[in-house]
């Protein structure tokens, strides 16, 4: 089977698919006649944000087609992998997974066996697919999950693999249906898509070219959630501060003000205005285009929490040069400085790839100097992995393995110790937390955020979840922090 072209699509393609969820209705409600329940999905999710955000669009797309979630892979009646590929280990623990399925598909031939996000945008991991694992029913890709609903309702029908992933991305879909875990978190996509092309990430070619959404369909989106229940949003992007390029002003003005909502600090104003909500939160920011503006809007906008996630990547001008990042060591210190002065209390976490191709002792020592004075509320690490079809992977220096483990377990040694000292200077105070969830122990004990996105754990009735309180820090773990309440608010 081919990889398709890309058909021309209409801004109402989402509307386009309500013929196949109906179709999918109706066979699965015959289902539930014949077998005394429903049919029941389950989604294993890969890699970053966007990828959950995707299979919570598809869960929406699920519930509207009649599936219910399932507990156990064994219960399952359609498995999909949302697929990553950032890292080479992303893609090595899919194979695993898929592979060990095949005993399930044998005992069960009725069972759909799906894969889709950004592992299929790579010709080829849908030939290994093709060669390998021919239990699997249906692959798609990130440009076309709107279309999930058509080629379900296809593969329904043929025993063999269906494969159907565009090639470049179409305009932006609105109008997903979207069943979110946690009611009073919200993911929100603001842009869709990177432009950037560090050399050594396959995303701009996973996911495509930029794309910003209207601040129209974003803020309606908001306040929908926020009807809903919702409380706190994440704006999502791989980079969020570039939102708005390409975005043309509204020829006419339709009297709502969204005329002038055409970059990330004006976007940001503008959501935190929405009456209710309480928290926003956005990621990523990319060093090179978070502009003075948005500290400021962060400085004065009550409701955007004071917590950065700021990828630094490496502390060597060479490397970052290397990287295609577009600053120095020096302007990151600098931002990181003006920020935390005009934020009090900002906390700021980070990404850092240690062994990117052609990095000496001297860049790694750079990137340990650059840790000690970033002073990291919390960061990922994470080992230079080759991907294919990126300029760096083409290089003739790469680090040796040995070299890149050696590099990585002593930054993140040194990284843990910091993040720990950072941990324990909370212990004392009171911070005002929002209870997400029950915890670990189950009944009565809880875990919760504060505005810096510090996890806290502490005792109180789950009827509190969904709830915001006031929270003193006794105790600081490795990676989160223990309390009890003050007060609830
Ligand atoms: N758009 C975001 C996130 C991109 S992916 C950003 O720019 O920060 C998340 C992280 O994965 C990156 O920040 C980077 O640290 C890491 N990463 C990307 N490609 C990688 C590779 N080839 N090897 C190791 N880490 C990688
Ligand atoms: Fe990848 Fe760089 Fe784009 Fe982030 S900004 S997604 S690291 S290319
Ligand atoms: Fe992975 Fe795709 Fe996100 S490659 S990190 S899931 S954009």
């Amino acid at each position: 089977m081919k990889r398709s072209e890309r058909p021309p699509l209409s801004a109402s393609a989402y509307a386009d698919q309500s013929y196949y969820i109906q179709i999918q209705r109706n066979l699965n409600a015959q289902f539930e006649v014949d077998h005394d329940r429903k049919r029941r999905f389950m989604i294993m999710t890969y890699g970053c944000q966007m990828n959950e955000h995707d299979s919570e669009k598809l869960m929406g797309m699920l519930g509207e087609m009649g599936y219910e979630e399932a507990l156990t892979k064994e219960d399952a009646d359609l498995i999909i992998f949302n697929t990553c590929c950032v890292r080479e280990n992303a893609e090595l623990r899919v194979y695993g997974n898929l592979g060990a399925l095949k005993p399930l598909k044998k005992k069960n031939p009725d069972l759909r066996i799906v894969v889709c996000g950004c592992m299929m945008q790579q010709p080829h991991v849908v030939e290994e697919i093709k060669q390998k694992y021919s239990h699997v029913s249906l692959v798609f890709g990130t440009h076309n999950l709107h279309q999930f609903p058509h080629l379900l309702s296809q593969s329904y029908t043929s025993s063999h693999l269906l494969v159907d992933v565009w090639d470049s991305e179409g305009e932006v879909i609105e109008g997903l249906p979207v069943a979110r875990k946690v009611g009073i978190k919200a993911f929100v996509n603001i842009t869709y898509g990177c432009n950037n092309f560090c050399t050594y990430c396959i995303v701009p070619y996973t996911r495509g070219r930029e794309r910003s959404r209207t601040p129209e369909s974003i803020v309606r989106e908001i306040e929908g959630l926020v009807r809903d229940g919702a409380k706190e949003v994440t704006l999502l992007g791989q980079n969020v501060n570039s939102y708005g390029k390409g975005l043309k002003p509204l020829a006419e003005s339709t009297g709502a003000g969204f005329e002038q909502v055409l970059n990330f600090p004006a976007l940001l104003e503008r959501v935190s205005q929405i009456e209710g909500l309480k928290r926003i939160r956005f990621m990523t920011s990319h060093p090179k285009d978070i502009s003075e503006a948005l500290i400021e809007v962060m400085a004065r906008c009550e409701n955007v929490c004071e917590s950065l996630h700021l990828p630094v990547q490496s502390g060597s001008d060479r490397v970052l040069k290397a990287m295609n990042r577009h600053y120095t060591k020096g302007q990151y210190l600098d931002l990181l400085e003006l920020a935390r002065r005009r934020i009090p209390g900002l906390s700021v976490t980070t990404d850092i790839i240690v062994g990117f191709p052609g990095e000496t002792e001297e860049d790694h020592e750079e990137t340990m100097d650059l840790i000690e004075k970033a002073q990291y509320d919390s960061a990922f690490t994470f080992m230079y992995s080759i991907r294919t079809g990126t300029p760096a992977a083409e290089r003739e220096d790469q680090v040796p393995e040995d070299v890149k483990h050696a590099r990585f377990d002593r930054m993140l040694k040194r990284m843990n110790e910091i993040v720990i000292e950072k941990n324990k200077a909370h212990v004392g105070k009171t911070y005002e937390v929002m209870i997400e969830n029950e915890g670990k122990e189950g009944e009565g004990t809880l875990i919760g955020r504060t505005r810096h996105n510090h996890l806290v754990a502490f005792e109180g009735p789950s009827a509190w979840t969904g709830s915001f309180a006031l929270v003193k820090i006794t105790r600081a773990k490795n990676f989160s922090l223990v309390g009890e309440v003050v007060e609830v608010l």
